[in-house]
């Protein structure tokens, strides 16, 4: 593509002169959450509806321009950033944020893919209902970007990640044809389940700009705890006692580490209830039986005599339940402020978690001996944000596939529940086998041609 005029004209006749936005305006829509990738698109053009969104796609297919779908911009791969070329069109869908339907008896919400989770979530707890996604930029994020990344979060131990809570999607394909499959069914086997194609794959085939949600009952009672434990053996024991004992309304088991909490302490200003350890774990439990809050007492009691916990605080109120609960989400943010991280989303079956942070931890004392770390995540889905500080520019890419490949001896995944983007997309080049590369790239080829849908993201440009 060559000239964006013609382009741009067309655009503004779908969706009106506001809707397309073009140099500085761009600014909020061209830069990452972390502020590490910058693009320059044509321009970002914000569609009133599907219908909107299907002629903006024909178009940019027509032009040859690249398209990159955009929800709330708060991924942390990199994946909504167009490149510095000024061709590209980022679709932006926050003006979409209808939500259509709540059913509390079939227990579904139909929403329109620029809703902001927060307010889907409000909306269904106002029918004594959760939308059980929960995570720090939930203020933010938009239900397709959660959908396009699959996110996961602090809610996956119990209910699953994204992809087991969509029931149906309305997706504008690469071509501009519009799949609409806004089923609120939870058993439909009829032929290839399509929507799959579309959830995890950030944006590379189509853009989702509808979808069907499950909901769940609204626990009414919830205990949540902050415990010390002396090491990651004893929080394993712990967690498989949890499992026994209270496994099925346990919805959080988090790691956080010492080092993390005095980030938190340092440059957000807030305090922790406990101290003094290397690391901690958030954990929490729901239920709408009686009977929650003994059986979270007796788990603690059994974690103290066993000497898998050595302090520990169980919330007496809401309040204090959601003061820990903000220690946890502003991990990010205090890392942030620190300086930034070289980014790790990665997992490794639980069992071997303290085998691959001994191992982890014994390569960097070599490779990068002033490295700081935060590590903090799912502990109970094996999910591990292991993010190194204090490391040279120059040093970051050795100290990435360094990790990773520690990551690959123990079975584990480069990308748990963030997506590649283009942060990680040569990662994944680099250590996918040749039948991953070859069936992604035969998908991509068949959806989408002409490499016009979000081109560089998920599958590496040459593949
Ligand atoms: P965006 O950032 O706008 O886009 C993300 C990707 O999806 C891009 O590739 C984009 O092209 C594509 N996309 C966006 N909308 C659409 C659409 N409608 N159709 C097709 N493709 C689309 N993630 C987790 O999984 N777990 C966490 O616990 C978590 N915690 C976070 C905490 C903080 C403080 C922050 C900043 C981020 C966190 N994230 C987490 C990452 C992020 O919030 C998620 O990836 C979220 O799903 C992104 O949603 P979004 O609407 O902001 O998407
Ligand atoms: C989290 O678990 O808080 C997120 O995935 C964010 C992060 O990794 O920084
Ligand atoms: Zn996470």
């Amino acid at each position: 593509m060559t000239d964006g005029a013609p382009l741009l004209d067309t655009l503004r006749r779908i969706c009106g002169d506001t809707a397309v936005l073009t140099g500085g305006d761009t600014a909020a829509y061209a830069t990452d959450w972390r502020d590490m990738f910058h693009g320059t698109p044509l321009c970002v053009v914000r569609p009133a509806n599907t219908d909107e969104v299907a002629r903006c796609v024909t178009s940019c297919a027509k032009a040859g321009a690249g398209i990159v779908p955009q929800g709330g911009n708060t991924g942390l791969a990199g994946g909504a950033t167009p490149d510095a070329s000024g061709t590209q069109v980022i679709i932006a869908l926050d003006r979409m944020t209808a939500i259509r339907h709540i059913d509390p008896i079939g227990m579904t919400v139909e929403v329109e893919a620029g809703a902001i989770l927060q307010t889907v979530k409000d909306a269904a707890e106002n029918e004594n209902r959760l939308l059980p996604l929960s995570l720090a930029a939930e203020g933010s994020a938009r239900i397709g970007g959660l959908i396009a990344t699959n996110a996961g979060g602090i809610d996956v131990l119990r209910y699953g990640m994204t992809r087991a809570l969509v029931l149906g999607l309305e997706v504008v394909l690469p071509d501009g044809q519009v799949l609409s499959r806004l089923r609120h069914l939870r058993k439909d086997n009829a032929g290839y389940d399509l929507k799959q194609l579309f959830i995890g794959t950030e944006g590379s085939l189509g853009i989702v700009t509808a979808a069907v949600l499950r909901l769940v009952p609204l626990p009414r009672h919830r205990a949540t705890a902050l415990i010390a434990v002396p090491d990651i053996a004893a929080a394993v024991r712990l967690y498989e006692r949890a499992q026994s004992d209270i496994g099925e309304a346990l919805s959080a088991f988090e790691l956080i580490s010492g080092d993390g909490l005095a980030l938190v302490a340092r440059h957000m200003g807030q305090d922790a209830p406990v101290s003094g350890a290397e690391w901690y774990l958030l954990i929490e439990a729901g239920s709408s039986l009686p009977g929650l809050r003994e059986a979270a007492e007796a788990l603690l009691e059994t974690a103290f005599e066993e000497g898998w916990a050595t302090d520990g605080v169980l919330a007496e109120s809401e309040a204090q339940a959601d003061g820990l609960w903000q220690l946890r989400e502003s991990l990010t943010e205090a890392e942030g402020k620190a300086g930034g991280a070289i980014k790790h989303d990665i997992s490794v079956p639980i069992t071997g978690i303290d085998a691959f942070l001994s191992e982890v931890g014994d390569m960097l004392r070599s490779t990068a001996p002033d490295a700081r770390l935060n590590v903090f995540g799912h502990l109970g889905d094996g999910n591990l944000h292991y993010n190194v500080m204090n490391v040279a520019k120059a040093d970051a890419g050795t100290v990435n596939a360094a990790v990773h490949d520690v990551v690959a001896r123990h079975a584990g995944s480069i990308s748990a529940e963030h997506g590649l983007g283009q942060y990680r997309v040569a990662e994944w080049a680099r250590l996918a086998s040749a039948p991953e590369h070859d069936l992604t790239r035969r998908i991509k080829h068949a959806l989408d041609p002409g490499g016009l849908m979000n081109p560089g993201k998920v599958v590496p440009q040459d593949d």
